[in-house]
């Protein structure tokens, strides 16, 4: 039974929710391995449209059991609102939906500080999510964060929670000119967070360690994706944890070798939510029109998507540092309508081509290298195996994966869980 990290391929939001919750159906353990609630997981399927941003995507499988991972980080009242959302469409959470002692909490100084930084940076924010994301993790590397098992230790926790408050409250009085943090309404909190928590809240090492000895089938979700990864993104324009499979593995506690499937997901086009260069991005008609067809707006924020052509050469790379087995290639059918698609598959930079991701201030000013493919102006989603598509469809597919050198195994032509097509190398 495979290990499964699945893992994004461009900027974010290719449709690793609806992978997911379509892979979960054979899935015994699902885990979230890294980032917070800046995710925005979309899934539609026969209890309605939901957008995940803490539960793993396997929750409307009742025979997975899900977990939060280490590698995440919490905010309490975002992941509750979720579990009451999916408790109210029927879904029991309850003895299936685990919460590792590891993973740190997210508290309100933390997104208030990712606000604070975004407005002192005027005219260039970097676009975050404002979930107190680089904060949380910033305290974790710092070793001052606060973690999930910290709310069953009373006494542990308010000693860390004076010394983090009177740090806190300095740092806010003295840089940020704000009200200071206090340490009894951070202890309130904890105290009604811990007492809806409880049920969710273990070591998830046993449950991860007895599913790998029994051979189980794992999916390990990943949020965001390479070009957005801490190391390997456009620096500074990134978030602050591991996308890659790398991040599963740490993220999740599962030992790198037994990972058997790294599957990338991508669109068919590229978007992105955020600052940071974007060289595909279009900023025309037809990056209008790709925006209203593949209806990309933030599942987290709601701004606009920047939307543009499939980028080849930022694939290629992420599926290079990421380990990509297998390639996922969704929304297919918003090009439906479209006589023409076009694909970058090198970069012109200062008078050079170049087919790798340069540095951020360099990949700023390249200039994609298109090369441009007959659309097929035909309806995709009703298509369930390849050569249900028009060979034109199959065409540009063909070259997706000759430039990104993986094999596509899923293909998304709708946003239903059923609107997929599994190629003959899938395992479901
Ligand atoms: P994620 O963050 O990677 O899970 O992706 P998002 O949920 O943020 O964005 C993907 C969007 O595309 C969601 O609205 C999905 O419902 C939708 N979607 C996913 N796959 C397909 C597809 O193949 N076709 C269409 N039309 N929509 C899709
Ligand atoms: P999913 O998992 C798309 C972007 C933000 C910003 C940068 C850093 O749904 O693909 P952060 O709040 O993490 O400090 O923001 O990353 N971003 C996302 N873009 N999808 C997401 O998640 C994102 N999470 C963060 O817009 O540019
Ligand atoms: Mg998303």
């Amino acid at each position: 039974m495979p290990v499964t990290a699945i893992v994004g391929a461009q900027w974010g939001d290719e449709g690793k929710g609806k992978v997911v919750d379509t892979l979960a159906a054979h899935a015994d353990v699902v885990v979230r391995y890294n980032g917070g609630n800046n995710a925005g997981h979309t899934i539609q399927n026969e209890r309605g449209t939901f957008r995940l941003h803490l539960l793993p995507s396997g929750i409307f499988h009742p025979a997975s059991q899900c977990v939060v991972g280490p590698g995440v980080v919490v905010n309490p009242d975002a992941l509750l609102s979720e579990i009451d959302e999916v408790e109210r469409a029927g879904v029991p959470t309850v003895g299936r939906l685990w919460l590792d002692q590891r993973a740190h909490l997210v508290f309100p100084y933390h997104i208030a500080m990712d606000e604070l930084e975004e407005a002192a940076r005027g005219g260039a924010p970097h676009g975050t999510t404002k979930q107190g994301i680089w904060p949380v993790y910033a305290d974790k590397a710092g070793r001052t964060g606060i973690r999930v098992g910290d709310l069953l230790e009373a006494g542990h926790l308010t000693e860390q929670i004076r010394f983090v408050a009177a740090r806190k409250s300095a740092l806010f009085r003295g840089v940020y000119r704000h009200e200071p943090v206090d340490a009894g309404a951070m202890l309130a909190r904890c105290g009604r967070w811990t007492d809806r928590l409880r049920p969710y809240i273990t070591d998830t090492h046993p449950l991860i360690q007895e599913a790998l000895r029994a051979d189980r089938m794992i999916l390990l979700e990943g949020q965001l994706g390479v070009m957005r990864d801490l190391d390997w993104g456009v620096y500074p324009y990134v978030t602050s944890s591991t996308t890659l499979a790398g991040g599963a593995s740490a993220g999740a506690g599962i030992p790198p070798y037994r990972i058997t499937r790294v599957l990338g997901i991508a669109k068919a086009y590229t978007t992105a939510v955020g600052a940071g260069p974007m060289p595909t991005e279009l900023c025309d008609a037809t990056g209008d029109l790709i925006r209203e067809l593949g209806q990309e707006y933030g599942a987290t924020t709601r701004r606009p998507r920047r939307c543009g052509w499939f980028d080849g050469v930022a694939a290629r790379f992420a599926a290079e540092v990421a380990g990509f087995t297998q390639l996922a290639v969704m929304k297919l059918d918003i090009f439906d309508t479209f006589d023409a698609v076009r694909l970058a598959v090198a970069y012109r930079l200062d008078g050079r081509t170049v087919h790798t991701v340069p540095h951020t201030a360099a990949m700023g000013r390249v200039e994609p290298i298109y090369e441009e493919l007959p659309g097929w102006r035909a309806p995709t989603q009703g298509a369930r195996r390849l050569t249900d598509l028009p060979v034109e469809a199959r065409v540009f597919l063909r070259r997706i994966e000759e430039i990104v050198g993986v094999p596509i195994t899923m293909i998304g032509v709708g946003a239903g869980r059923s609107d997929v097509i599994f190629t003959q190398e899938s395992v479901p």
